[in-house]
């Protein structure tokens, strides 16, 4: 097929931290790989073959793990920005590197089960410029508000707009013609939803929107990416990349979970961990080498890579950073962040904001 595919993936992923200070998002375990192995996965079973990683925030960690993606059944190009230049200046940026006439464009951080063969003859049987995969949210003012016309055209693309006029979202996939690539400025940052979108809707170009109900998450925030990691493991969001026998739970080889302990709503045990007796995990990621002692119940949460959890500790709703200690019997709940190397000392003490 002559199409590329494109995924950017500068982001810092702020809203992940702490846990994107040692990894970038799209690289964080989900369901036990990296996030993305199950994007590109998706786009080599829809039978695009070149794949373009568009990096910033710590370029070097994509290349080390995909290689030149051939362990992937894909070739993988690298575009680094030195300096951030945005989604519209990323997907610039790329324009030297693309094969066909056209490109599929991903945020690198949308989990979606969304018919990519389809999404390229919508934007083929319209002749459009642009194809904007859309879905819909019960609360759209933190994404793209894209509202359509009765034929199906774009009309307005609204970012994070605080009073949107529509539940319709952009849902972060695109198919770009080539030439409207490269009508973007280069050199410079440019927001792809900020100024492109707007500036090519005034022009006149021909923007269409696919919709698709199906499965859509952006796991950009902790409660989306512990949701995510849950769905992959049980099934319920489409990848052609699990690592191993999924249900309830996904345990890597080499973790060691007592057979009191329960791992159930889609829970992964990263390899290395160990897991206490008459300990629960519910729908929640231990990244490799965590510790959860005996009695303590993690739900919805995310434990970093080498941090553990004392005994008949309670986490609910929370990330805890790599290697932080929680002391025997402590809870924390709805949202509380643990920074990394963090030791929180023994004792029923209950946090609520951020240690
Ligand atoms: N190369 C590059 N350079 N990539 C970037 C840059 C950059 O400067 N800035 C962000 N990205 C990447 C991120 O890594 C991420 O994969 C993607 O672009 C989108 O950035 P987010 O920070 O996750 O954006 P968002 O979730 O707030 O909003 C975007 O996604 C929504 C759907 O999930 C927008 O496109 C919304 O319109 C959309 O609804
Ligand atoms: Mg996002």
């Amino acid at each position: 097929m002559n199409v590329d595919a494109v995924i950017l993936v500068g982001g810092r992923g702020t809203r992940l931290r702490p846990l994107t200070l040692s990894a970038p998002k799209p690289m964080l375990p989900t369901a036990g790989v990296p996030f993305l192995t199950h994007l590109i996965g998706r786009i080599r079973e829809a039978g695009v073959g070149h794949v373009v990683l568009g990096t910033s925030y710590q370029a070097e960690v994509f290349e080390s793990y995909f290689g030149d993606g051939s362990r992937f059944g894909v070739e993988i190009d690298y575009v680094v920005e030195t300096e951030p230049l945005g989604t519209g200046g990323g997907i610039r940026n790329v324009a030297s590197r693309l094969q066909g006439e056209r490109a599929l464009i991903f945020n690198g951080d949308v989990l979606s089960g969304v018919d990519l063969r389809a999404l390229l003859a919508r934007h083929e049987e319209a002749r459009a410029d642009v194809t904007l995969y859309l879905t819909k949210v019960s609360d759209p003012r933190a994404f793209g508000c894209v509202p359509t016309d009765p034929d199906g055209r774009v009309s307005a693309f609204l970012e994070k707009d605080p009073d949107p006029v529509t539940d319709q979202i952009n849902a972060g996939t695109y198919v770009f013609e080539r030439a409207v690539v490269e009508s973007i400025p280069a050199g410079r940052p440019v927001s792809v939803e900020r100024e492109t979108f707007p500036g090519l809707l005034a022009s006149g170009a021909r923007i269409v929107g696919y919709v698709d109900l199906g499965y859509w998450r952006d796991l950009g925030r902790p409660s989306d990416f512990v949701a995510g990691s849950a769905d992959l493991v049980r099934g319920i969001a489409p990848s052609p990349a699990l690592p191993g026998p999924c249900g309830e739970a996904l345990v890597l080889p080499g973790a060691d979970v007592a057979p009191s302990a329960r791992a159930t709503g889609g829970s992964t045990v990263g390899a290395g961990c160990v897991v206490g007796p008459d300990a629960v995990l519910d729908g929640s990621v231990l990244f490799d080498g965590a510790r959860v002692a005996a009695g303590a119940t993690v739900r919805r949460s995310v434990v970093g890579f080498g941090a553990v959890v004392g005994e008949g500790a309670v986490i609910e709703d929370a990330v805890i950073g790599d290697r932080a200690r929680i002391g025997a019997r402590v809870e924390l709940r709805a949202g509380v962040r643990v920074w990394p190397d963090v030791a929180v000392p023994d004792g029923g003490i209950r946090f609520s904001s951020d240690l």
